[in-house]
């Protein structure tokens, strides 16, 4: 693994998206695993700033997100879909038949968690997969005490993420759905490479347990210890408490 550190989060979104771009220019074809959440959003905005400016091109790729909320329609505006839709699908030229979230709405979620795996296999396994890091240590949607060999499931979300994902559900964190689809710790290892990025000092402890604490699946971004592959970006804020 490899740490780089980055003055602010502008420089952290700057050298993530930069990296993204790269892998995409030199193979076109690219599988994106993709994340939402605040962290995405500057390195979404730079990536759309790319195509416009840049001629940077998605028509080849394909992509796959981590996670999505249980029971919003993906015309819900608190969607993952669509944020995705909106901080990056719209504005460059992917394929939208090739832009995969797992669905919020399958009746049978252990149905369709083996369908995202099986479209991911299909898709020829994904090349990067980009991770944000939740206060509580999880990737995806992987709370605390999620099987490190775990596939794409259905999760129940913890009091502490309902509350960090709170904004979105005007503020109110009984108002943030109870569970989620999300890709497994196991699903995640599978890429060839990972990129994870982490700003604010609210993020500070959740990574030195990431990256310099034990193997745990109570903090299941230390799984990433086990990438052979796998670079952390992080501001000066988020690697405050790194020794
Ligand atoms: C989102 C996801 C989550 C977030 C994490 C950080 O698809 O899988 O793991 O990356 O919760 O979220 P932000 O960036 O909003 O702090």
């Amino acid at each position: 693994m490899e740490i780089v550190v980055r003055p602010d989060r502008q420089a952290v979104c700057d050298l993530a998206a930069r990296l993204i771009a790269a892998r995409l220019r030199a193979r076109p074809a690219l599988v994106l695993g993709l994340a939402t959440g605040r962290t995405m959003s500057d390195i979404y905005a730079r990536l759309v700033a790319m195509h416009r400016t840049g001629g940077l091109d998605f028509a080849s790729a394909a992509s796959f997100n981590l996670d999505e909320y249980i029971g919003l329609a993906p015309e819900d505006p608190r969607s993952y879909r669509a944020y995705m839709q909106a901080e990056l699908f719209d504005h460059v030229n992917i394929d939208p038949v090739r832009t995969h979230l797992p669905s919020g709405l399958a009746a049978d979620t252990t149905a369709e968690g083996a369908a995202y795996e099986a479209a991911i296999v299909a898709a020829g396994g994904i090349d990067l997969q980009l991770l944000g890091i939740g206060e509580n240590g999880h990737i995806g949607f992987n709370e605390p005490g999620s099987s490190l060999a775990s596939r794409t499931r259905d999760k129940t979300l913890s009091r502490h993420t309902r509350a960090q994902n709170a904004e979105m559900f005007g503020g109110d964190p009984a108002a943030v759905p109870a569970r989620a689809m999300t890709m497994g710790v196991g699903t995640i290892l599978a890429a060839r490479e990972l990129i994870l990025v982490a700003t604010g000092a609210a993020k500070a402890e959740a990574l030195a347990r990431a990256v310099e604490g034990p193997l745990t699946a109570m903090v299941t971004a230390s799984a990433i210890q086990l990438h052979p592959l796998c670079l952390v970006i992080a501001d000066e804020a988020a690697a405050g408490r790194l020794t």
